[in-house]
């Protein structure tokens, strides 16, 4: 009995090694469908369906210049952002909330706005959220 318990323990000893071994690598198509559906439910109120925003009232989506620095971008999700910005090159002086979300809904509506509606940056990881509410940020004011 006790040497079935030992050859079973090690046996899930090597199993766990090996799933973990082969984790697939970061599935980014996922992520994005994922934060689609976020979008559509915490993000597309204002800033809508194309990414366009509203000119003058919501800053677009598209194409914006907010997107490519990770750091700020994760704390703008997460913290909100107030204050006078300039996006695409016309001028915003407002506020938005921060949003509630996990490591993992942050890093899948991320990915979401980075790669639709022209954009395209690398993929952002959950594993990178909290190191990017961590840093400080230029042109970027939190709620
Ligand atoms: C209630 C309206 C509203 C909602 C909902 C909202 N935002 Fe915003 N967002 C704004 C406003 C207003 C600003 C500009 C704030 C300022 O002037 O400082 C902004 C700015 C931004 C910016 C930086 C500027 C730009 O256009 O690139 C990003 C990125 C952003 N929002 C992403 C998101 C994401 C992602 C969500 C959903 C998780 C979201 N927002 C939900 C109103 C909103």
């Amino acid at each position: 009995m006790k040497n079935v318990v030992l050859v079973f323990s090690f046996g899930l000893v090597i199993a766990s090694f090996f799933s973990f071994r082969m984790k697939p690598s970061f599935d980014l198509k996922a992520s994005i469908a994922r934060g689609k559906e976020i979008y559509t439910a915490q993000c597309m109120n204002c800033h809508m369906e194309q990414g366009e925003g509203m000119e003058g009232v919501y800053p677009p989506l598209a194409k914006s210049n907010f997107l490519a620095n990770r750091d700020r971008l994760i704390k703008i999700v997460l913290k909100g952002m107030r204050g006078p910005i300039k996006v695409n090159g016309k001028d915003y002086d407002s506020e938005m909330v921060g949003f509630e979300l996990t490591d993992e809904q942050a890093s899948d509506v991320i990915n979401y706005v980075r790669n639709s509606w022209g954009n395209k940056h690398v993929a952002v990881q959950p594993s990178e959220i909290a190191a990017g509410l961590g840093t400080k940020s230029a042109e970027y004011t939190p709620y």
